[in-house]
Formats: C-alpha cells, structure tokens, sequence
C-alpha cells in the first residue's frame, strides 16, 4: 500500500512510520515542514518501505495538490498538528489553519483524489486516518462516567475548539476516513510526560518529593499501541467513522507518575496537588500573563467501539512497562 504521513518528524509519527515499514509491504513517504518539494527532482523508490521525503504544510491547499498527484497515496496518517495547548490560547488563528483548515484540506484532496480520472484505487479516494483528542468533550462529565464517541462536545480550550472543526470538516469532506480520538500520548522520540517525570524523579531523589495533578482523570496511552490500534483498524477493514482510541484503563498523573517511579525504582513520594494549584505555580514560574489551558478533569474515554470491532488494545500499564523497557535499553 502507498502510505502518505504528514507531520512525520513528530512523536506519533515515527512510532506509525517504524510500525506501516515493519511488515515490507507498504511503500511510505513521509512528509512535514521540511524535505524536497515536489517537482524539484523525481521521487527515488528503494523499492521497499520507504520512498523520500517531501515538503508538505497541510495549510497549504496548493502543495497538498501537487504532493497527492505526484505521490497517488492509499493511505494517508495526518500525524501534522499544532500541540502546544497552552500557546494554543493566544494564537488562535495559527492554530484554526493547522487544526482546523489542515485536516480539512487533507479530506477534502482524499476525495478530489478519488473522483480524479487517474484513481484507479478504493472507492471514494484515499483512506485518511486523523488524530484528534480528548479536549473536544471538555472534561465537565461527572468522573464516575466514560465518554462515548457521540457524547455531547463542549471543547473549553481553542486547542479542543479547533481539533474539533477539524473533525467536523473531515466528516462533511465526503472522503473515505478513521478520526481516533486520543490522549495523555507519550512515545519515543519527543518531548512527554514519562520522561518529563523521570528527569524530575531523579533530580529531586534528595528531597524525595515531587507534586503532581492528582484531580485529572484519563488514559496515559503509549504511541506504539496508538499505532497498533491504527494499524489493525486499517488492515481489519473495521467500517470507517470517529473511534476513541487510547490504551485501556483509568487513572490520574499521581497515579500514572508513581507508577513509572515503581517501574524505574526510582524512590520519590508522590504529593497529589488540583489541576488549581498547578495552574498557580506554573503562572508563578511563566508571569502572570502566561496562559494555562484549562485541562478536562474527566478524560475517560470508553473504549467499547474499538473493541467490538475486535481492536486488541493493552492496558496503560502494559504499555508504561514497555516503554520503560525500550527506554532503558536506549539509555543504556
Ligand atoms: N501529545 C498528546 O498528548 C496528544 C493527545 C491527544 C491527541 N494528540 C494528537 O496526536 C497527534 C500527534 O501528536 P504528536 O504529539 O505526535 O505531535 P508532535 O507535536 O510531536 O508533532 C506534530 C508534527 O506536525 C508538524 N506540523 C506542524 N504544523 C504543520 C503544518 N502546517 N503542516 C505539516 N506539518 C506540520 C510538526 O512539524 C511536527 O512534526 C496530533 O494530532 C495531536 O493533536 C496528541
């Protein structure tokens, strides 16, 4: 299959790149914010996995023409977004093309490609697999309940405002799509919250005590089973239409934060503080002026519909410990 990622330099990515290159059947390119742009010389094949590596900014309706006419993907992972969900607050027109406007134009080329006279693909055009969050419910569902895919959306941030239109602008595009609703992602290769906690883990081993959010309520969701779960709804089949996708299980950062303590024997007491309190000292450390996103209090997310189309899906404990595992390795 020609499988086409955008935002390919991020963390989600590299983890769907490795996974879509393993089995060799799949011809992939990648693209994102830097690279050759099309029509500066010709796409050279190794034959196998991976093909080259294009400029592609999903704002741009033009590029995301002449890089889907040249490259005639099956398949394409948008793994390009904006994601940093406090700047997020004060750049809300950047964040509306990327969130928005981005995946928009991605659907929308998905079905032009498909009514194009040189598709000889599925009906309908390219598959497009979109990832979007946990922000577009807002977080206000009382704690004891999980979300449904088709739950009502009060999105309280503009990074929620805005992954949700682009969801919407996905779903009236007419084009063949997955949208899985994540969150709490951590994975190789970028900036997250485990490794975050372990640099803090170890440099506060002498006070022996570290604070964190303890109000939050959510599924910590390793980028490896993210993928496989993208992985086994594509190569399923499993009918197309908006999934929340995240590793199985609930908890809160404290929780999550001594657990990957216990698994990297690292001796630090863990202090609940409310989402508040966080918010109070991160505005004493950024200003006054510094905006905090509101982050939802309730991330649960159910995962039912992945399951009964018979998605396999590891717990977020299984996945820590095989982060952990790979991670050591690498430190090592
Ligand atoms: N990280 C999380 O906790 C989390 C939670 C829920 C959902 N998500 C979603 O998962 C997806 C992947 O997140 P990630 O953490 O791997 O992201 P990331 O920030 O690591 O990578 C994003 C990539 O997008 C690229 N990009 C930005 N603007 C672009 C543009 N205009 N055109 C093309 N590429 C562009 C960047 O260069 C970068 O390589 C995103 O859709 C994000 O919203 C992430």
């Amino acid at each position: 299959m020609k499988i086409l990622i955008t935002g390919a330099r991020g963390m989600l990515a590299q983890a769907v790149r490795k996974k879509f290159a393993e089995d060799g059947q799949n011809e992939i390119v990648l693209t994102d914010l830097s690279g050759r742009k099309v029509g500066e010389e010709e796409i050279s094949s190794n034959g196998n996995s991976e093909v080259d590596s294009l400029f592609l900014d999903i704002t741009d309706t033009e590029s995301i023409k002449n890089v889907f006419n040249e490259v005639q993907p099956e398949l394409v992972i948008n793994c390009a977004a904006y994601t940093a969900v406090d700047k997020a607050e004060t750049q809300e027109e950047l964040v509306y093309k990327i969130n928005a406007e981005g995946p928009g134009n991605l659907a929308r080329a998905c079905a032009a490609l498909g009514k194009s006279e040189d598709w000889n693909g599925m009906e309908g055009g390219p598959i497009l697999v979109h990832i979007s969050t946990d922000y577009v419910f807002g977080g206000s569902k009382p704690i004891t309940e999980e979300y449904l895919e088709d739950d009502e959306k009060k999105p309280e941030t503009v990074y929620g405002k805005m992954k949700l239109a682009g969801e919407e602008q996905i779903a009236i595009s007419g084009c063949n799509y997955y949208i899985f609703r994540t969150a709490w992602l951590y994975g190789h290769g970028g900036k997250n919250f485990v490794e975050t906690m372990l640099t803090v883990g170890h440099s506060a081993s002498s006070e022996g005590i570290v604070k964190v959010v303890d109000d939050q309520h959510g599924s910590p969701t390793y980028t490896e089973d993210l993928t496989s779960i993208i992985y086994q709804a594509v190569t399923k089949h499993i009918p197309f239409g908006i999934y929340n996708a995240t590793d199985l299980g609930f908890t809160t950062w404290a929780e999550f934060t001594e657990k990957i303590y216990e698994l990297s024997g690292i001796n630090c007491r863990v202090i609940g503080i409310s989402s508040a309190e966080y918010e109070a000292q991160a505005k004493a450390k950024a200003g006054e002026d510094y905006k905090v996103a509101k982050r939802p209090l309730n991330s649960k997310m159910s995962k039912q519909k992945l399951l009964d189309a018979g998605i396999e899906i590891p717990t977020w404990e299984d996945g820590l410990k095989r982060y952990l595992e790979i991670d050591n390795q690498a430190k090592n």
